[in-house]
């Protein structure tokens, strides 16, 4: 088992001189600026989610890396369904829990890696695992981990993201050495094989491809993120700089975004045995609803 990484603490915006924030990596620039960790295709996938698997409030989702807890706030807002959402991340769980205290919203928020999670067995209706079970070193433990918290009959809901077209290889070295995971390269047939040979009835598949957005958008988003009142104290000079390298990282990662799509599983642990269906359709494709 992977131990969860030690407390970490926030950095503190007073005292940071402009080359201390040219030198911060990116995950150390997202816990500065607060910015908001979110699911693939973001609060429309989360309704869509929800109203597909029809949760309520009396519904028992567990979410597996969760980050700053959008996924687990958003699903609470729309449902107030009882969630236990769960990180490796202890910044992240801290910001997490921040949040849902500022909207007063009852979220079981927990620092634990996915590969043990401290539940008892069939505890769960649904499993969400968004964008993280391919980060994973040990897959296969994390997996037989999901398998072993969900109760019978209850759905795993992943997000594998993958490229549509192929990235460049100074691309790829870029994205990898930003966020400092060696990012696996995957194509839509290995990143949905990997769970379709899992064993749970493939219940539902929905492909989504990443908008196009311009590159004024992206700073206008950035500057947006820059204004939040905790950055305030940022000395001036260092706010000039926070801007530079953090636009730099979102231009990256959109360059690296509008090569790729993702997918949402919907993977049930069946509990029944039937005969094989063959009435079975798959939804006719429409363009993005973003401007
Ligand atoms: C790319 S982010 C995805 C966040 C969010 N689920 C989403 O869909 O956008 C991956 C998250 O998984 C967390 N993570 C990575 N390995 C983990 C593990 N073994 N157990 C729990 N969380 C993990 C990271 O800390 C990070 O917050």
């Amino acid at each position: 088992m992977r131990e969860p990484r030690q407390k970490q603490s926030m950095p503190d915006p007073s005292s940071l001189t402009p080359d201390q924030i040219r030198t911060m990596s990116y995950n150390e620039l997202v816990a500065l600026v607060r910015e908001t960790n979110r699911f693939p295709g973001g609060r429309r996938s989360i309704h869509r989610i929800a109203s597909r698997l029809m949760l309520t409030s009396s519904s028992r989702v567990l979410e597996i890396g969760c980050a700053t807890g959008s996924t687990a706030i958003e699903l609470k807002r729309l449902v107030g369904c009882d969630i236990y959402a769960v990180d490796i991340n202890p910044v992240a769980i801290a910001e997490a829990q921040r949040r849902a205290d500022v909207e007063n919203l009852a979220i079981d928020f927990a620092t634990a890696d996915a590969a043990d999670i401290p539940k008892p067995d069939q505890s769960f209706d649904i499993i969400i695992c968004g964008n993280v079970t391919a980060l994973i070193d040990d897959k296969a433990k994390a997996v037989a981990e999901y398998d072993r918290v969900l109760k019978s009959g209850g759905v795993i809901v992943a997000a594998p993201m993958y490229y549509l077209e192929p990235p460049s290889t100074q691309l790829i070295a870029d994205v990898r050495a930003a966020v400092q995971v060696d990012l696996p390269i995957a194509y839509r047939e290995e990143a949905l094989d990997f769970y379709f040979q899992l064993g749970f009835e493939t219940y539902d598949v929905i492909d989504y491809a990443f908008d196009e957005v311009s590159q004024e958008h992206v700073d206008s988003v950035v500057s947006g993120l820059l204004a939040s009142p905790h950055l305030d104290a940022l000395q001036p000079a260092s706010a000039e700089a926070l801007r530079n390298v953090y636009a730099n990282y979102m231009h990256l990662f959109r360059r690296n975004l509008a090569l790729m799509g993702f997918s949402i599983l919907f993977l049930r642990k069946t509990h029944f045995v039937e005969d094989e269906e063959l009435f079975t359709a798959h939804e006719v494709a429409k363009a993005g609803l973003n401007p």
